[in-house]
């Protein structure tokens, strides 16, 4: 995940002119055209104590598509995020990254590294560093990290924060920020290393109704214009259906539906998911 994105780049300037630093930032290059597969689960497995929370997933997810995650609390969820991000390890199975083996034999393989920075992950609590500005926000990282210049960071920043339409507030502090405007930086700030996937885990759950559909907006757009992969857990069953090429469904550890969004709200056999649907009625 790029928060973990190697820390060896220096920013001088390499033979086709790019800086080592935008190099590393952006790892290898994606080959994955919009609609081509970029994520692939395979047999999925992860146990905490005797309790199997993710049972044999299998699950794709396609360069340019936003999937909606629902299901009970427990079901697995953000076990499955966390995963695909390299925030934990899965007991057993196999995932692809760009048609290369990211993981397996219960490891992360030499390929991960080439293509984490690719991977960005935003959770509900805002993960915003407080006694810092916007800017120091956003550019700490890819400077620290990867030893982007200042320039450099700083033309990143505004580009993040314009696409995010939060360009107006470089200078402030979190504290001064609304919910709202803070999910739009952490997304802003996600977009600092050009991620070509998304992971989003309720980051609209603490906020009101409008400010939330602002957010996932944002998304939306992240979508279409810069064809970014998304992935989001969401209670948002009107942005589901809205907004999802896919909606997956969690039950009990196990992807009980993977469907279109008409499919899985209006044309679902499943009984587990007519009764959630049925709970969050939109
Ligand atoms: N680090 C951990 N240690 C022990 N148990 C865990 C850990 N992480 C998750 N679990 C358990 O795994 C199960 C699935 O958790 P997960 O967070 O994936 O659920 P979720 O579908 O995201 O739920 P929610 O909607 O409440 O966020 C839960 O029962 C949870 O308690
Ligand atoms: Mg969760």
């Amino acid at each position: 995940m790029n928060e973990v994105a190697p820390a060896n780049a220096g920013s001088t300037q390499a033979d086709d002119g790019q800086t080592n630093a935008a190099r590393a930032h952006a790892g290898r290059a994606i080959s994955a055209n919009i609609g081509d597969v970029l994520v692939s689960c395979r047999g999925l497995r992860k146990s905490f104590g005797d309790r199997e929370v993710m049972k044999s997933i299998d699950f794709d997810m396609r360069a340019g598509d936003i999937t909606v995650i629902i299901g009970r609390s427990g079901s697995g969820k953000s076990t499955l995020l966390r995963a695909i991000a390299g925030l934990t390890d899965p007991d057993d199975g196999e995932m692809t990254f760009d048609g290369e083996v990211v993981f397996s034999e219960q490891k992360r393989t030499p390929a991960w590294k080439q293509v984490d920075s690719h991977v960005g992950m935003i959770f509900q609590s805002y993960t915003l560093w407080p006694h810092m500005d916007v800017l120091k926000n956003l550019t700490l990282a890819p400077r620290k990290r990867l030893g982007m210049s200042e320039s450099e960071s700083l033309e990143r920043a505004k580009k993040a924060l314009a696409e995010v339409g939060m360009s107006d507030h470089i200078r402030s502090k979190p504290v001064q920020l609304s919910g709202g405007e803070r999910q739009r930086v952490a997304i802003a700030r996600a977009l600092m290393m050009q991620p070509k996937l998304l992971l989003c885990d309720e980051i609209t759950s603490a906020l009101d109704p409008p400010v939330a559909a602002e957010v996932l907006d944002v998304l939306r757009r992240l979508k279409e214009e810069e064809g970014i992969a998304v992935a989001l857990v969401t209670h948002d069953m009107a942005f589901a259906s809205k907004a999802a090429d896919r909606v997956v469904f969690f039950h009990e550890g196990e992807i009980a539906v993977n469907a279109t969004p008409d499919d899985a709200f209006n044309h679902t056999e499943d009984p587990e998911l007519k009764k959630f649907v049925e709970a969050v009625r939109f």
